[in-house]
């Protein structure tokens, strides 16, 4: 196991890391772990397409290349390898790198089912190797100070909330082979889109306990649902309502939680800063909330650098890197709770998706029902 100190005191060497899948959300990873270059060695990538990897190689200078994981194990060595492959890849690779002793940070969604994230959960070290989920909005300042405000009670009780991803895609952004299909995008918009905003939902809420949904394919031709609407219910009373849409013009990602002395909103599309929070006092707590807000954390924005950042500090320390599976599982059980209620009609409990649950193996379970 690494620690960020040698016993002689000296900080540990710079985590190795290496990128396998070296198309879009590959960059966003190599940007941000360049801008930490004391604490990382970039060391390797791989890419199935040759044209792929070659070009991000040459943007990035990176010469040690290679065809699939299990050569860039091999020849590489990493502590930390970022998995920024379609979704329907992510199983195997992180197995293959936790089998090495190298931790993993998947792309979301995690994997396809829950069944394929409780694996990967399993085949963990307790003391490392890890697989830690890009969800990178739970790390932006202000998502980490309305966290703590809310855990703190000092807001009072959360009552109600509205999580709104209503975004746009045009019918050729699904030319893209793995887009658009349960066998290898795990789901539509609930799955690949809005689990964003649900996992920050779900940082701030805690645990569901409820969720009735519906599911709907309105506009676009694919195999899963377009758009999606769940209410789902928190283990502290809460209730929220969902939208997850890929068919909305006027695109927007939007969080307000509604508790006892504030209410919280958050109005963004594809990440955050400080200034897209607000915070409105109840009558009586002006002063009180306004000091509370105005206290914590400030001048982050969400991102993946700021989500790296807090996973290369825990590998460098040896220790478990965030989002852990177990909350990432949460997430996810969200994820199939909504195709589960949507296509048996009826709510659902996240102990109804279980291993004898169809859901628990394939986000469509025994098969959609629009
Ligand atoms: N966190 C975010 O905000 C965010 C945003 C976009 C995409 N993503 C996620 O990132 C992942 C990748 O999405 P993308 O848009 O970068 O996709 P992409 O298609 O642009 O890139 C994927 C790359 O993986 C390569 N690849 C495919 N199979 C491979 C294999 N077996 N071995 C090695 N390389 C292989 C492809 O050749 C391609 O270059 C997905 O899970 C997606 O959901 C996350």
């Amino acid at each position: 196991m690494r620690t960020s100190q040698r016993p002689d005191g000296e900080p540990a060497p710079p985590v190795r890391a290496a990128i396998v899948g070296t198309g879009n959300i590959a960059r966003l990873h190599i940007e941000a772990l360049h801008s930490m270059p004391d604490q990382v060695e970039i060391v390797a990538a791989a890419d199935a397409d040759e044209d792929t990897l070659t070009s991000f190689g040459n943007r990035y200078g990176l010469d040690a290349r290679y065809g699939d994981v299990e050569e860039l194990l091999r020849g590489a060595s990493p502590d930390l390898v970022h998995i920024c492959t379609p979704p329907g890849m992510h199983r195997p690779q992180v197995l293959a790198c936790l089998d090495t002793g190298a931790t993993a940070l998947v792309e979301k969604p995690p994997a396809l089912s829950l069944a394929e994230v409780e694996e990967m959960a399993a085949a963990e070290g307790e003391r490392g190797p890890w697989v830690a989920t890009v969800f990178q909005h739970r790390f932006g300042s202000a998502a980490q100070r309305a966290r703590a405000l809310i855990e703190s009670g000092e807001l009072g009780r959360p009552l109600v909330a509205v999580c709104h991803t209503t975004w746009f895609r045009e019918q050729s952004y699904f030319d893209v082979p793995w887009r658009g299909r349960w066998e290898t995008e795990g789901g539509g918009p609930t799955m690949g889109h809005g689990i964003h905003q649900m996992d920050l939902l779900t940082a701030l809420l805690g645990d569901w306990v409820e969720v009735s949904a519906s599911a709907h394919q309105q506009a676009r031709s694919v195999a899963t649902e377009d758009v999606s609407l769940a209410r789902v219910v928190f283990a502290n009373g809460a209730v929220a309502s969902v939208v997850n849409s890929l068919v909305s013009p006027r695109e927007e990602s939007y969080i307000r939680i509604d508790l006892e002395r504030a209410t919280i909103e958050l109005t963004h599309l594809y990440g955050y800063g400080d200034d897209d929070w607000r915070v409105t006092p109840a009558p009586g707590f002006e002063e009180r909330v306004t000091a509370a807000w105005k206290a914590g954390e400030a001048g982050v924005n969400s991102g993946h650098a700021a989500q790296l950042g807090h996973v290369v500090a825990a590998v460098r320390a040896g220790t478990a890197p965030p989002v852990t599976s177990a909350e990432s599982l949460r997430t996810m059980r969200l994820v199939a709770g909504i195709y589960a209620s949507a296509f048996q009609r009826r709510p659902i409990t996240p102990t109804d998706l279980g291993p004898g649950s169809p859901f628990h193996g394939r986000m469509n379970g025994d098969g959609p029902r629009w």
